[in-house]
C-alpha cells in the first residue's frame, strides 16, 4: 500500500491497517452451520417496503403482534422453526429480560428459557426477588431458533427488531436487561465487548438498560456467577431509584 493511501485511511480512522504474517497458518474452516451466509445479510426488503413494515408493526396491538410473528417468515429461521417464541410475562412488566434466540426445548415448546440456562435466569430472578410473570418479561432478540444455537446473523436480527421494539413500546419497562452479548450488542448497535459493557447504565428508546451475562454462559463458567450477581445488584438498585 502506498504512503498516500495510508495517510487518507488514516484521515477516514480506518487505520490501523492489519496485515496477515506471512506465516499465518491457514483459518479453519468454519462449519456450514455455525456460519453466517453472506446472502444473509443482504436486506430484502427495499427501504420503502421496509418503511411500511416496520409502520405497520408500529401500530400493532399485542394480539396482532403475536399474529404476526407467528405467521412471520421475513428470514431465513422461519423455514426450520417448530414454533415462534414471541416472549411471556407481565404485558406491564417493569422489567425486561432479553435473551439471544430459542434454543431446542424453546422451539419445541414455543416459551423462552426453558432449558437449563432458564432454570438459571429463574434462580437468578428469584435472587431479586423476582420472578416470572410478575413484573417481568422475558423474550429474545430473535424469535425464532438458530440452527444448532449458532448466533443470529445480522439479517435475521434485524428483521426481528421490528418486532422486539413494538413489544418495548407496549411493555414500557422502567429497566431492560440484556442478558449476553449478542442480546447487549443488538440492542445497543454496538460491537463492544460484554466485559466493557457490565456496570453502566445505557440506555435504549431511553428506557435504562443494564448488561450481565447469558445464564448459559454463567452455566459453563461457574466463577463468573459472582459477576452476574453483581450485575443483579446494580440493576436492583437502578430500579429502587427508579420506583
Ligand atoms: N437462550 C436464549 O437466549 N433464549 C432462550 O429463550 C433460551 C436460551
Amino acid at each position: 500500500m502506498n504512503s498516500r493511501r495510508k495517510q487518507i485511511l488514516k484521515e477516514l480512522s480506518l487505520t490501523p491497517i492489519w496485515h496477515l504474517k506471512p506465516d499465518t497458518p491457514k483459518q479453519k474452516e468454519i462449519p456450514a452451520s455455525l456460519s453466517t451466509k453472506v446472502e444473509d445479510l443482504t436486506i430484502p426488503l427495499n427501504p420503502e417496503e421496509n418503511t411500511q413494515q416496520s409502520q405497520k408493526i408500529h401500530s400493532m396491538n399485542w394480539k396482532q403482534l403475536k399474529s404476526a410473528v407467528s405467521h412471520c417468515v421475513a428470514c431465513p429461521l422461519s423455514a426450520a422453526r417448530t414454533h415462534t417464541v414471541f416472549g411471556i410475562g407481565d404485558e406491564n412488566a417493569d422489567w425486561l429480560f432479553v435473551g439471544e434466540g430459542p434454543g431446542a426445548r424453546e422451539d419445541a415448546t414455543g416459551e423462552p428459557f426453558v432449558g437449563q440456562a432458564g432454570k438459571l435466569l429463574d434462580q437468578m430472578l428469584a435472587a431479586i426477588e423476582l420472578k416470572r410473570g410478575d413484573r417481568v418479561y422475558i423474550t429474545n432478540i430473535v424469535k425464532c431458533r438458530p440452527p444448532n444455537n449458532r448466533n443470529p446473523s445480522l439479517h435475521e436480527a434485524r428483521q426481528c427488531k421490528l418486532y422486539l421494539t413494538r413489544q418495548i413500546e407496549l411493555i414500557k419497562p422502567k429497566l431492560i436487561v440484556a442478558l449476553g452479548k449478542i442480546a447487549a450488542q443488538n440492542l445497543l448497535g454496538s460491537e463492544d465487548s460484554i466485559s466493557s459493557m457490565r456496570g453502566k447504565i445505557h440506555h435504549y428508546s431511553g428506557i435504562p438498560l443494564i448488561v450481565t451475562y447469558h445464564p448459559a454462559y454463567l452455566l459453563r463458567a461457574l466463577p463468573e456467577k459472582a459477576k452476574a450477581w453483581k450485575d443483579l445488584c446494580f440493576a436492583q438498585s437502578i430500579m429502587q431509584s427508579l420506583t
